[in-house]
């Protein structure tokens, strides 16, 4: 299959089953950006659009958002999207491919939102993404992010299994600690508001296949669960105590939360 057609593929893989995430980023949306008419939002690592979707529709006309991801793939999938909303529905959200650095010339932002997006970044992209977070706000701006501490034993044991490698390996997810990301926001110059880690973060898949599909979407396809043959694939279930593929899953992960303001 032809490299762009795959890229499509996985994109709408992605839009298919990024329910649970969204879900998640609903609970950031409320708990921590509150976004009221007028704001201009940065949704940074917006994957197929679904939450600056939302947003847009909360800040409305008068405000903007903007939502930025450098998979060109899901950044067109979005913007198909976003054409069919109508003027009654009363927003204004662009998407444009590309990183934090590209979407400054379009701020100063009253907030940059990430859900699920900053353990993607690699080690040595990581000062420069938080710089140029910062660089994106206004005075008073904040930066309301969720993301991965960790995804649990059973992701990274499907990965080892499907690839020989580690899932961060693998996919180029880092997890990283909660003083890691506090640290390094603080050296880019924002205060931190709030930070809070979760390390028992339950998400209830309603079947197990409906996980496996979850796990291959996010990683692009690389944690592909149909590589293995049914023998391994029904020895993983029962070593993990999984049941069977319409078995009701619950997924516990590490999830973290950090508000940071700019002064
Ligand atoms: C798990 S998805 C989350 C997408 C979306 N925020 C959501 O909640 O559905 C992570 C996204 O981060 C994007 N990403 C990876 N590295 C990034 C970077 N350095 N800057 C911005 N986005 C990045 C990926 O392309 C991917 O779409």
């Amino acid at each position: 299959m032809e490299k762009t057609e795959q890229a499509h593929q996985m994109a709408s893989l992605y839009d298919a089953h990024c329910s649970v995430q969204c879900e998640r980023g609903r609970t950031l949306v409320t708990n921590h950006l509150r976004p009221f008419p007028g704001q201009r939002v940065l949704d940074l690592g917006c994957g197929t659009g679904r939450l600056a979707r939302e947003i847009g529709c909360a800040v409305g006309k008068q405000g903007s958002v903007l939502g930025v991801d450098p998979n060109a793939a899901r950044v067109a999938l979005a913007k198909e999207q976003e054409a069919k909303c109508s003027e009654s529905d009363h927003r204004n959200v662009a998407f444009m491919t590309g990183l934090v650095h590209d979407a400054e010339q379009h701020g100063p932002f009253d907030a940059v939102f990430s859900n699920y997006v900053l353990h993607w970044v690699p080690e040595e992209d990581i000062d420069a993404t938080m710089v140029g977070i910062a660089k994106c706000l206004k005075p008073g701006g904040r930066l309301c992010a969720s993301l991965t501490g960790h995804t649990g034993h059973c992701a990274n044991d499907l990965s080892l299994l499907t690839t020989g490698q580690t899932e961060e390996a693998v996919t180029g997810m880092h997890f990283r600690s909660l003083q890691y990301w506090t640290g390094k926001l603080t050296e880019a110059g924002l205060q931190i508001d709030y930070a809070a880690e979760d390390n028992t973060t339950a998400i209830n898949f309603p079947t197990l296949l409906e996980y496996f599909e979850f796990v291959k979407a996010y990683s692009e396809g690389a944690v592909d669960y149909q590589n293995l043959s049914p023998k391994d694939l029904n020895d993983f279930m029962a070593k993990h105590n999984l049941g069977c593929l319409t078995s009701k899953f619950v997924w516990t992960m590490s999830s973290l939360c950090v508000v940071g303001v700019k002064p």
